[in-house]
């Protein structure tokens, strides 16, 4: 199964390294970055689990939680985390889901059987409260996630669903934003960015992100 861009996330209930997760009651009222990885005891994936766990502050701050699944089950999982902790300094103070039957894989499309058939690529879930799929990131087993990749996109989901903007390329909080195409009415310009805008060309204006 595909999953598209505004879809609800499907739901699941799955063993973890923290007990039984009911998907959709896990998430709460926040929101969930669902990360898959290839392999227990594999390098790429130790490092990718002992950065999560580093930068779980940058998550709650965010309002966000982050869950990762594998299929392997959560007993190797168990003896997986002592190695991250020992070779990462980390602690993993997040989930791990066991996925031995493949049901979470499945259902998020995380085995791409033209790269491998049995083990899930590096995909990335980004779930809002309202459990809809906002963005998907998806990388080969061979390449690390870059988490500040993944915070920063977090960072644009949720500036843009306060205010009337879209953020640049190489976007990072404090830059400016641009103002969205469909906004028009200058009465409504003025009082939406009171710091103003530039307008480089009539469908390219830029003005300094709105929170700051
Ligand atoms: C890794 O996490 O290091 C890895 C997993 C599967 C294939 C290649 C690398």
């Amino acid at each position: 199964m595909s999953i598209r861009l505004g879809d609800t996330a499907p739901d699941f209930t799955a063993d973890s390294t923290e007990g039984t997760i009911r998907f959709h009651e896990w998430i709460g009222d926040g929101w969930a970055i669902l990360m898959s990885h290839p392999k227990d005891f594999t390098p790429v994936c130790t490092t990718e689990l002992g950065t999560v766990g580093k930068i779980k502050q940058e998550f709650a701050k965010r309002n966000a939680k982050a869950l990762a699944v594998s299929v392997d089950d959560v007993a190797s999982h168990k003896k997986w985390v002592g190695d991250i902790e020992d070779t990462q300094s980390a602690k993993v103070n997040f989930p791990i889901l066991g996925d031995e039957g493949r049901k979470v894989a499945d259902a998020y499309g995380m085995i791409h059987p033209n790269a491998n058939d049995t083990l899930t690529v590096r995909s990335v879930f980004f779930i809002d409260p309202k459990k809809k799929v906002r963005a998907m990131i998806t990388y080969p087993a061979s390449t690390g996630r870059n988490f500040d990749e993944i915070l920063r996109v977090l960072d644009s989901l949720q500036l843009t669903d306060q205010y009337a903007v879209a953020t640049p390329a190489n976007w990072k909080q404090g830059d400016d934003c641009v103002i969205v195409p469909s906004l028009q009415d200058p009465d409504e310009i003025k009082k939406r960015f009171p710091k103003g805008f530039k307008a480089l060309r009539p469908y390219l204006r830029m003005t300094p992100q709105p929170n700051r």
